[in-house]
């Protein structure tokens, strides 16, 4: 199994990460918070700050650097700091103190003074239920209502009135933050050719077109060079403040700028998940088939309300089969940090509400879990004509099963000396998507090959997986291709986000990698070539015709090329028109309370995925367990707690919880490898966000197995349990 390329230069510290840039005559900025949660930043006195020592500049609403707002169309508006005095929420940026040394910097930005108008702040998604809107019908809003009802059904309240056993219940799921390791930071810096800026991020193509229009200059002369992020999972898919304030900054001040934000500063100068209510009711006759599901739900979002985390849609549109289905997605602006996407949006916390009820109504019709969750197993979304090009969920389910010694459990868990153990499972899916990418692939004179891409690699195995293809498609070993990746002046490879990456890539390297095998042996039989007018043929790295072979590289080297590239572009397109594409999975999980402290302690996890191809097992089992390891941190662990003003009480790693190695088990996971070429040409189906869905509410549903309690809402506390 092939290691990650870039393993040792990480794990050795060699690795340079945006912030561990270092320029001569380099300027150091710090951002101002907000201290208050709602109001108009009445005036803000910058004079004591500017006087400290060593201060170059400070900045604010009064005194703004110029940026203007950045749109893509794929996202929408990207927030821009500093270009009014609104405050939304407690910790957003409002001012940016710039000196020669990072402590100069801290330091002035603590005498920055700031005086507000202050007004009510709405803090809490359950006081905002009764103020909720609707969410807007297209963009991230997860879809408009929809009502799916049987010929003759008047409504889903018929409907549900009409089943024999009905489930209804509601859920919650607190607020998250992406809290990567690497903190947002940037290192800016001006020369005759434009900006050069390191800042991580997981599209270093989209990082520099966001730039590029805030500060109103041509793309070509925004470059954005970020080979290694330190972690992402959706919270850097947009420009970072600092990156903003840094690049303007440094232009303003004509000397390079870094800027970076402290720990407690990511939870609320970036974006986080939204906090959950969802209603789900599940109507179902006596042998388990379902008759009906409706899943409300609420989330928050900020004030600006760009982004809506789709619960309902996400999960209860995609999962199950049944004749009458009808959603609700309700939005609720809080006086809180914004929402944006975080592994798995919808499904991670959607999944939660809608697997614990499959297994509240497993327990209602006295049946196995698997097996309700198969009786209802679907071969296209409901509502939909296009069926899945290819679901392999029973498999998962009954593979893992039997794996994880499912025929042991019983209703009522068991006993193992002082601890109450019990059982769960829930089901996984997560769509399958494609984004646009270009890649350019190199063959050269001495040999070796090149794939170059702008995207990122933000901790997933992307470089690795470009260097797997490649060398798959150009038949030679994969030591020989270089990759090249996170550096906006490649061509655009799109995004790491949404699972998407190998998929949307990998198919542009292999169209890339045959398109320049096609122009190398037409070099080779050319006119005056090694091969001329031969039938030329290739494989295993040679050029073959007429009983003789020639590897790539001295038939460059014979012909005077030094290299010879071709690009290739591929996008989502007619397969789309075809079928549905998710991958798919079965979670189980094994979780010990204790009698006495009712700590939950998980022992034992299994993941069997439906993914289709993987390309590197080593990267994509690590992609699954960290994305289990999250729905533990989820399920037990994680929840960003609000003070009644609206300030983070937890934006720290001493006080938001995150699971340690003593919190995790061995993790189990398996792969059901079917290559779905029907969805791109690598047969990949993402790996990336999957491994998180359904696995809180296993440990939920465990939970309830072993102890009788069956708590709704995540994270899971011993208060619950006692
Ligand atoms: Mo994805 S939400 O960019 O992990």
């Amino acid at each position: 199994m092939p290691s990650r390329l870039d393993g040792p230069v990480k794990a050795t510290g060699r690795a340079k990460y945006g912030v561990d840039h270092n320029l001569p005559g380099m300027a150091y900025g710090y951002l101002v918070l907000s201290t208050v949660a709602h109001g108009e930043i009445a005036s803000m006195d910058l004079t004591a700050a500017r006087a400290a020592a060593g201060v170059l500049a400070a900045y604010s609403p009064f005194d703004p650097l110029e940026l203007g707002t950045p749109t893509l169309p794929a996202f929408g508006d990207t927030w821009v700091p500093l270009q009014d005095k609104e405050v939304a929420y407690y910790g957003q940026p409002i001012g940016f103190v710039v000196a020669e040394t990072f402590e100069q910097a801290r330091d002035a930005a603590l005498l920055v003074e700031v005086e507000y108008h202050e007004r009510p702040a709405l803090t809490s998604l359950a006081d905002g239920l009764a103020t909720a809107e609707d969410a807007p019908t297209s963009g991230h809003g997860g879809g408009p209502s929809l009502d799916i009802l049987a010929d003759g059904v008047e409504s889903i309240e018929d409907a549900l009135a009409a089943s024999t056993v009905v489930v209804s219940e509601t859920y919650s799921t607190a607020a998250q933050n992406h809290a990567p390791m690497e903190p947002h930071s940037a290192v800016a810096h001006w020369d005759s050719t434009g900006l050069t800026i390191h800042s991580g991020t997981q599209a270093s193509d989209m990082q520099a077109a966001e730039l590029s229009m805030a500060l109103g200059v041509e793309i070509s002369r925004v470059h954005a060079v970020n080979p290694y992020v330190g972690g992402a999972f959706g919270g850097k898919g947009r420009t970072s403040a600092p990156a903003f304030l840094a690049a303007a900054a440094s232009r303003d001040l004509g000397r390079p700028v870094k800027a970076s934000l402290t720990r407690e500063q990511v939870f609320t100068a970036t974006a986080g998940r939204a906090a959950t209510v969802q209603e789900v009711s599940l109507g179902a006759d006596a042998d388990g088939t379902l008759v009906a599901v409706r899943h409300d739900s609420w989330c928050s979002t900020g004030a600006d309300r760009s982004f809506v985390e789709p619960t309902s849609h996400g999960t209860s549109r995609e999962w199950y089969a049944t004749p009458n289905l009808s959603l609700r997605q309700k939005m609720v602006p809080l006086n809180l940090p914004p929402t944006t996407f975080m592994r798995a949006p919808g499904e991670a916390p959607g999944s939660f509400a809608l697997e614990s009820a499959m297994d509240e109504l497993a327990v209602a019709l006295r049946m196995d879990p698997i097996e309700l969750r198969l009786r209802n197993n679907s071969i296209a979304p409901p509502g939909k004509d296009l069926q899945w090009s290819a679901k392999y969920l029973d498999d998962c389910f009954r593979i893992g099963a039997q794996r994880f010694g499912w025929d042991q459990r019983t209703p009522n868990g068991r006993t193992d000396g002082d601890w109450l153990v019990g059982l769960g499972t829930a089901t996984a899916m997560f769509p399958a998507l494609r984004f646009p990418a270009s890649v350019r692939v190199t063959l050269g004179s001495d040999g070796r090959a090149e794939v170059a891409t702008s995207g990122a690699d933000p901790g997933t195995g992307l470089l690795t997986v470009l260097s797997l293809v490649g060398a798959e498609t150009l038949d030679i070993a994969p030591e020989r291709v270089t990759p090249k990746l996170g550096d906006s002046s490649l061509p655009a490879g799109g995004m790491s986000g949404g699972s998407t990456a190998t998929a949307s890539a990998g198919s542009s390297v292999m169209l890339a990698a045959s398109t320049v095998l096609d122009s190398l042996l037409e070099l080779a039989a050319a006119p005056g070539a090694p091969f001329e007018g031969a039938e030329v043929t290739y494989a295993d790295g040679q050029v073959f015709a007429d009983g003789r072979s020639m590897p790539f590289g001295e038939l460059l080297r014979a012909v005077g090329r030094d290299s010879l590239s071709a690009t290739g572009s591929t996008a989502p397109g007619e397969e789309l028109t075809k079928h549905s594409f998710s991958s798919f999975g079965a979670q189980f999980c094994e979780v010990r309370v204790h009698r006495w402290t009712r700590e939950a302690r998980v022992s034992r996890l299994l993941g069997v995925f439906d993914a289709g191809r993987i390309v590197n097992e080593k990267a994509a089992r690590s992609q699954l367990s960290g994305g289990m390891i999250w729905g533990v941190s989820a399920a037990l662990h994680e929840a960003m707690e609000v003070e009644p003003n609206g300030r983070i009480a937890n934006g720290d790693f001493a006080g938001y919880l995150l699971p340690v190695h003593a919190d995790i088990p061995d993790i189990d996971v398996q792969f059901i490898e079917h290559p779905d070429t029907l969805h791109n040409p690598v047969g990949a189906k993402g790996v990336g966000e999957i491994g998180t869905v359904g696995l809180a509410a296993a440990i939920a549903n465990a939970i309830y197995n072993a102890t009788g309690t069956r708590v709704r809402h995540i994270p899971i506390t011993i208060e619950d349990l006692l």
